[in-house]
């Protein structure tokens, strides 16, 4: 039997919440492991499925791998099997990650053509390109990406568009590669610099992390390494939000504040007081908001600009806002699929092509919705939260691939929220 969320409107949240370790991060760090023989262990991980289905992945590929809480041991042999094609492949984005490190250190790899949320079409041409320029073929066959090089080589490789898994699997199986390579038009994640950070520890020759080009110089081999994770910095703006919809006070606790520069300056101009707690433990920052939100735009683009992943969040903002905002999508063209649901729940939306237009209403009115993704499913959740009356969201495995403890935490902050069999 499968479960969904009731949500009781009404909620304003108050109170302080811990962020854990990126999802989008971890997938990726666990996927370093592949390209050092021994135990690398990575920590701050957080409690999601994709953690375990990732762990399989790596499992089927001949590593040993030991996750106890938040800490993960990953034993990588000296021979590791190429072909990744087992089912969890299928569940994830981020198994395709492991394309990058089989192919620098087996010369060779079939990988099945990864799962992951359906937010819009996800080619992999600029992961493919890349891996040609660093003298490697690539191709499609029988739903796997085949890749195989006699040895790779460093190449100059421009990439049409800053995209995050094309810069993890180019750099991944440039460290690897004889002489240098230089990345240009990469992408500047804070999980892009959380890789190379990880693959520096590890030995790997990289200048530019966190800047548009990034040079490796390639090793012969690099050697296991200890990790701390950093935080999730859309979980961490899901609260910013959360605080600013729901005209609450929250105080986030385990996220780099200016990982969420952007996010923390919308909130601003929607009317939040905003405070950063700069690192050490205490890092993180606290949104109030006193009173109704004021409408403000939102445009998604690779980092620094505004994250996609944060989209949904911005429309239900802006659908119990004071004016009308205008929500631009750059990156996937599906997400805007949530604005269907966001209908049902009495928001006034209409999109035209990659622009949504949503005038704010006072309330929103309680209905049965699906979530469609993580982030879909979590503005969900967050609508339902100033909506009249029960909310029931469906299909919140969505919602638990990317936040553990989601219900206990919104409990904690004073939400109603109950976890129901459907
Ligand atoms: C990652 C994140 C995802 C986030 C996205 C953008 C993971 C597991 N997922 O996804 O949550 O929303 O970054 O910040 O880390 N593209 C191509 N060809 C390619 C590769 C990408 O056309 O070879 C396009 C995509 O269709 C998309 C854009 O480039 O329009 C950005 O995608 P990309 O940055 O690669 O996203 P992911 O790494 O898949």
């Amino acid at each position: 039997m499968s479960e969904h969320f009731r949500v009781h409107g009404g909620a304003r949240l108050v109170g302080e919440v811990d962020v854990v370790g990126a999802k989008n991060s971890v997938l990726k760090l666990m996927a370093a492991a592949l390209l050092a023989e021994g135990t690398t262990t990575i920590t701050n991980c957080p409690e999601i499925l994709d953690v375990p289905l990732m762990a399989d992945v790596l499992r089927s590929l001949g590593c040993h791998v030991d996750i106890e809480g938040d800490v993960a041991r990953i034993t990588t042999p000296a021979e590791l099997n190429h072909m990744a094609n087992s089912e969890a492949m299928g569940k994830l984005r981020a198994s395709v990650c492991v394309l990058g490190p089989l192919v620098g250190r087996c010369k060779r790899a079939v990988v099945a053509l990864p799962g992951g949320d359906a937010i819009g079409s996800r080619p992999l041409d600029m992961h493919q390109n890349g891996l040609r320029k660093l003298g490697a073929t690539s191709e499609i066959e029988h739903g796997c990406v085949v890749a195989e090089a006699e040895g790779l080589h460093g190449a100059q490789i421009w990439l049409d568009f800053p995209s995050v898994g094309a810069t993890e699997n180019i750099l991944m199986a440039a460290v690897l590669a004889k002489g240098t390579t230089i990345i240009d038009n990469a992408a500047r994640e804070p999980e892009i610099v959380d890789i190379c950070v990880m693959l520096q520890q590890m030995g790997a020759q990289i200048e530019g992390a966190g800047t548009s080009t990034l040079t490796v110089h390639g090793v012969d081999a690099l050697h296991p390494t200890e990790h701390r994770v950093i935080g999730d910095r859309i979980v961490g703006a899901t609260w910013g939000f959360a605080a600013a919809i729901t005209q609450g006070d929250i105080r986030v606790r385990g996220v780099n504040p200016h990982h969420v520069d952007l996010v923390l300056e919308k909130l601003r101009m929607a009317g939040a007081e905003v405070t950063l707690f700069e690192g050490g433990d205490d890092e993180g920052f606290r949104v109030v908001m006193n009173g109704r939100p004021k409408a403000v735009d939102f445009v998604t683009l690779p980092y620094p600009g505004f994250a996609t992943d944060n989209q949904p969040f911005a429309i239900t903002l802006s659908a119990v806002s004071e004016g009308t905002s205008m929500i631009t999508e750059n990156l996937f063209e599906s997400r805007f699929r949530f604005i269907e649901e966001m209908i049902r729940l009495g928001a006034d939306a209409r999109t035209d092509g990659h622009h949504a237009v949503v005038r704010g209403v006072e309330k929103l009115s309680s209905a049965p919705v699906w979530a469609s993704d993580i982030r879909a499913g979590a503005g969900l959740v967050l609508a339902g939260l100033v909506a009249d009356g029960e909310t029931e969201v469906y299909e919140i495995f969505h919602i638990e691939r990317g936040y553990p403890g989601f219900v206990e935490n919104l409990r904690k902050l004073g939400a109603n929220v109950e976890r129901v069999s459907s």
